[in-house]
């Protein structure tokens, strides 16, 4: 199939779902996890650097990853395909919902509105153990990681690590789009970690679910349709 006939789906449908993953990021030079080569997985391991486990051991390396990343994350922009589907959210509100894996904040920046981050934004930060009245009227004290000056609670990054719940309102309204959708666009995810991957499982039957990813994925047998292609380039000429 071409992506002409997937671009009639897109234009057609009622209600689209882009569920992303960090391939959606990789053309505005944000490394992906599980890349052989340049993956963050292929030099770090995660249970040393994205459980609260590994903070709770090691915070200053945890918190100094993260910054290092945050840093990275605010010098590049969004690609033509995060501008591809905020493009097509502004002309047509209400029609296309994001759900995105990443926490590099690129669709928001990209302009899309509503964006729904399933694990978090790495630019934002949180109180490690349940904040008390010294934790918010105190300013925290700099440090690697800042803590609060009275009780010494810690600051850490505001993203869902392996084995911690996803936000409770934020699944359940991707899981609310992907139940309603008409069209899903499965955008450079390997689809390996849940429960993120199984929004590409929850459409209706009718519904056409589109990978876009250069490579196999474990959603390609979700898929109605694989376009074997990267998002800054198949999504303009998808959604333009
Ligand atoms: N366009 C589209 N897809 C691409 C591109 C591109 N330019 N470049 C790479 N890809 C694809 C790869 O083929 C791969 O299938 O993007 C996918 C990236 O997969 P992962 O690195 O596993 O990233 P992701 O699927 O987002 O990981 C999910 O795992 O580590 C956790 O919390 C982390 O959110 C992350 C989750």
């Amino acid at each position: 199939m071409s992506v002409g006939a997937v671009r009639g789906w897109v234009q057609a449908a009622r209600r689209i779902l882009v569920l992303s993953g960090a391939g959606m990021s990789a053309e505005s030079g944000v490394p992906t996890f599980r890349d052989a080569q340049t993956g963050l997985w292929a030099n770090f391991r995660p249970e040393d650097l994205a459980t609260e486990d590994a903070f709770r051991r090691n915070p200053q390396q945890v918190w100094d990853w993260y910054a290092m990343r945050r840093e990275a994350i605010a010098q590049v922009q969004p690609n033509a395909g995060h501008l591809a589907i905020a493009r097509f959210q502004q002309a047509h509100p209400g029609r296309l919902t994001v759900a995105t894996q990443n926490v590099d904040g690129l669709h928001q920046r990209a302009g899309s509105p509503g964006v729904l981050a399933l694990h978090g934004n790495i630019a934002e930060d949180r109180w490690l153990e349940t904040p008390r009245s010294c934790c918010r009227s105190d300013p925290p004290l700099p440090g690697h990681p800042p803590r609060c000056a009275t009780c010494g609670n810690l600051r850490r990054p505001a993203v869902v690590w392996f084995g911690e719940m996803l936000p409770v309102a934020v699944l359940a309204a991707a899981e609310h789009a992907a139940r309603e959708a008409d069209v899903v666009l499965v955008v450079g995810t390997s689809g390996v970690v849940y429960p993120a991957a199984g929004l590409a499982r929850m459409a209706p039957a009718q519904a056409r679910v589109v990978v876009i990813n250069p490579h196999a994925s474990d959603l390609d047998d979700a898929a109605r349709e694989v376009l074997r292609g990267t998002a800054a380039t198949v999504l303009p000429a998808l959604l333009d």
